[in-house]
């Protein structure tokens, strides 16, 4: 035998040089829940591990994971039921909270890289992504609101805006909107091939942002579909997107390797609540080990062409797993 493949694989040294895939610190985006007030964080019964932190405690927990290297940051707010209208409105209102405290955060860290959520969702009685009329989602009518929320959290200062509500046409819009008001360097992160998934169920108890009735089938990707996401990945590099996301991520490589093959922006895929949470169960039962498994499911998501990582992980393995 002149070729063996074995060689490459006899000790630790020669297979850290052997390495093609590493996953540091700077790949990892940590997403994190906020809510109104200065009370102590709760936990999520679906998502172990992981909290809603008060306006206060959001800050403590920025600064322990900029400590470990981190340092890019995703924003979502638990916004109180008595706040949340048909509209969406309170997601521009200047009070906001979820604009005040980013106003701190960034005033409190200028170095970080602070990404926002643009949604209705989170705000909307309904819990749907877009404007809702005789059962259906709006399109246009929702750009309105969408590109208002995004203005306003540009200028609350959020580095980067994440339009996650899958309307077609929001990128253009928000850029124009943006642009419009001297916002040319804020970024978009688009949620570019979004699927409707049986994953984001964790996150929506985290925010209590369950749909109020219906799914969100006619605006979020079947997950059956491929070429689909090359489309949408055309439309987001034509409207200005700044970063493509896939999302969920683990069951989606094949959708990252076709993205990272056919546009040159960074691509980022978000592992989600579901993912997280079905990890860290296993792990609890014992039927997998999690220093094992993270790592090998992050230089996964890395390896199928991911060139940033959102994960609830990110403090978990900049702590134990970053060597590089
Ligand atoms: C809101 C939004 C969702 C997630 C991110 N932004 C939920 C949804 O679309 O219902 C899910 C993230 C996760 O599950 O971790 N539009």
């Amino acid at each position: 035998m002149l070729r063996r493949p074995r060689r490459n694989r006899a000790s630790k040294a020669i297979r850290a040089m052997n390495q093609e895939t590493r996953v540091g610190v700077n790949d990892l985006i940590y997403p994190l829940f906020v809510m109104p007030g200065t009370g102590p964080k709760e936990a999520i019964s679906t998502l172990p591990d992981v909290y809603r932190h008060s306006e206060a405690g959001i800050l403590d927990e920025i600064a322990e994971a900029m400590d470990l290297g981190i340092q890019a940051v995703m924003l979502f707010p638990a916004v109180p039921e008595s706040k949340k209208d048909p509209q969406a409105s309170y997601s521009y209102d200047p009070d906001c909270f979820y604009l005040t405290v980013a106003e701190k955060i960034k005033n409190q860290f200028p170095e970080l890289c602070l990404i926002s959520d643009v949604a209705m969702d989170p705000y909307s009685s309904e819990g749907h992504d877009g404007i809702v009329a005789d059962g259906k989602i709006l399109n246009d009518e929702s750009l309105e609101i969408l590109s208002k929320m995004a203005l306003a959290q540009a200028n609350a200062g959020f580095d980067l805006i994440g339009p996650s509500d899958m309307m077609d046409g929001r990128v253009e819009h928000i850029r124009h909107t943006l642009d419009a008001h001297s916002h040319t360097s804020v970024g978009i992160m688009s949620y570019t091939a979004k699927y409707a998934s049986a994953f984001y169920g964790p996150f929506r108890d985290a925010l209590d942002s369950t749909p109020k009735w219906g799914d969100k089938k006619t605006y979020q990707m079947n997950p059956a579909n491929r070429r689909e996401a090359l489309i949408e990945g055309q439309l987001d590099m034509q409207e200005g997107a700044d970063y493509i996301m896939i999302k969920p991520a683990l069951h989606y490589l094949d959708i990252i390797r076709d993205l990272r093959n056919n546009f040159h922006i960074p691509i980022v895929s978000y592992h989600v609540s579901g993912e997280y949470s079905m990890l860290m169960a296993a792990a609890a039962q014992g039927y997998v080990d999690l220093n094992q498994a993270l790592p090998e499911t992050l230089t996964a998501l890395k390896r199928a062409g991911s060139d940033l990582i959102i994960t609830y992980f990110a403090k978990r393995y900049a702590k134990n797993h970053v060597s590089n």
